[in-house]
């Protein structure tokens, strides 16, 4: 019965997507381009973005050439660097207060996914200041146009410089839960492969893994996709599968870096309307619950629920295992692409899985994962509580 009205709602959800303008917000690439943004930013009306970053960055004075280049054309900034990883709603209420008391007109996000998606949290404060992030969380809760919104992606791995998502811990609770709205598509992506290049290995392992996992459930899930996001999706799988190993191995290799950066925004565009599926709904809880880095979480599942769904996945995997290079029949290319995945996570040191996992939390893990993912995400097998326990047992005993 599940699985009947969620493929209903799926159905009218598809018809729903051919009236959604889904953008792709306009691109800027190359080595040093971030140095570049003090004419696009006043050209869309910007005198005084707030550049939102985390302390960590910070620290490494990333940012400082941004700043610096934009003071020097004679912008006003105002940096906020508070972002934590796997943002709360506090850090966004803070960069609310910053943006307005220094009286910004515009946003720049620039590191991870946490400092992008706290700033596409802040956007939609400013344009609904009665709407608490609880209630923005879900479909459609913004529905308004953010003030003009730079993305500069200093990871390549969450694809948020082109998603429509935002991904938000709630303090008290520690729920973990996306806004989705298209009004969060960043204005412009800003795509500098020099940003990446000083990211540690184990950081350039974990969001490259995301990325994958993004293009994977974009594509087995399929049901929204249209041509350009079955592209996406089997570009990005194609490029990390050349590329990622060649990152994390030398983190200076610059096509490999570019290339990375580019996987990334496409496996982004492509779930933007695709959707995540399940490895996410159950990855957020882990990083909710014991501060599991989101990539981690997705690389370490994604074998375990691919494995899970079977036949149910094999033709579509299958496709994504011929990009790859791959040969054989569906069955033999569907294993040797998930064998891939594993063999992946072995050599860049990636978790095998979760001894943490509490037993007491698993009714609430299950709960938030089947919250996520059902009826909205056009999964390939719809999931109840039964399949989420034992992924999570499963990811317990490998770890
Ligand atoms: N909005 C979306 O569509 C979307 C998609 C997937 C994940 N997410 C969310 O994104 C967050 C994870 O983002 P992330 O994986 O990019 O990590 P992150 O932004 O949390 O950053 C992880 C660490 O890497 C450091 N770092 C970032 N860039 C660096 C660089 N160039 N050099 C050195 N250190 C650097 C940061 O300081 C931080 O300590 C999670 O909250 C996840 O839920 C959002
Ligand atoms: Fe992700």
């Amino acid at each position: 019965m599940r699985t009947i009205l969620c493929r209903i709602f799926q159905f009218f959800m598809k018809l729903g997507y051919y009236l959604i303008p889904v953008r792709t917000p306009e691109t800027i690439t190359g080595e040093g381009c971030v140095l570049r943004l003090a004419q696009p930013l006043c050209d869309r009306g910007v005198t005084h973005p707030l550049v939102v970053t985390d302390g960590g960055l910070a620290k490494l004075g990333l940012p400082d050439g941004l700043v610096e280049s934009l003071r020097v054309a004679g912008l006003s900034v105002t940096v906020y660097d508070g972002v934590q990883p796997n943002p709360t709603d506090a850090d966004v209420e803070e960069g609310v207060r910053l943006y307005r008391e220094a009286g910004c007109d515009g946003m720049i996000a620039f590191g991870g996914g946490s400092p992008m998606d706290c700033a596409k949290a802040i956007g939609a404060r400013i344009v609904r200041p009665r709407k608490p992030i609880a209630r923005l969380q879900g479909l459609f809760g913004v529905l308004h146009r953010l003030p003009p919104f730079f993305a500069v992606p200093t990871t390549a791995g969450t694809g948020s410089e082109t998603t429509l998502a935002a991904v938000i811990t709630d303090s008290a609770t520690h729920h973990k839960a996306s806004i989705n709205d298209p009004s969060l598509i960043p204005h412009v992506a800003v795509l500098d492969p020099a940003l990446t290049m000083g990211l540690p290995p184990s950081i350039t392992a974990a969001t490259g893994m995301d990325a994958l996992c993004h293009a994977v459930e974009a594509y087995t899930n399929h049901t929204y996709c249209t041509r350009l996001e079955n592209r996406m999706a089997k570009e990005a799988v194609r490029l990390i599968h050349q590329y990622l190993l060649r990152a994390y191995e030398n983190g200076s290799d610059k096509e490999a870096r570019q290339q990375m950066q580019r996987a990334a925004f496409c496996a982004g565009r492509a779930f933007t309307r695709g959707c995540v599926g399940n490895v996410h709904a159950a990855g957020h809880t882990l990083s909710a619950l014991y501060g599991v880095a989101h990539g981690q979480a997705m690389a370490t599942l994604l074998p375990v629920v691919l494995r899970m769904y079977g036949s149910k996945v094999q033709r579509r995997l299958a496709e994504l295992a011929q990009e790859c290079g791959f040969t054989g029949t569906d069955a033999e290319k569907a294993e040797a692409f998930i064998c891939w995945i594993e063999e992946m996570n072995a050599r860049m040191q990636l978790p095998s899985g979760f001894a943490m996992i509490k037993d007491e939390d698993i009714p609430q893990m299950c709960r938030w994962a089947q919250a996520e993912a059902n009826p909205i995400y056009p999964v390939p097998v719809v999931w109840g509580e039964k399949q989420f326990r034992n992924l999570f047992e499963t990811a317990r005993k490998n770890g």
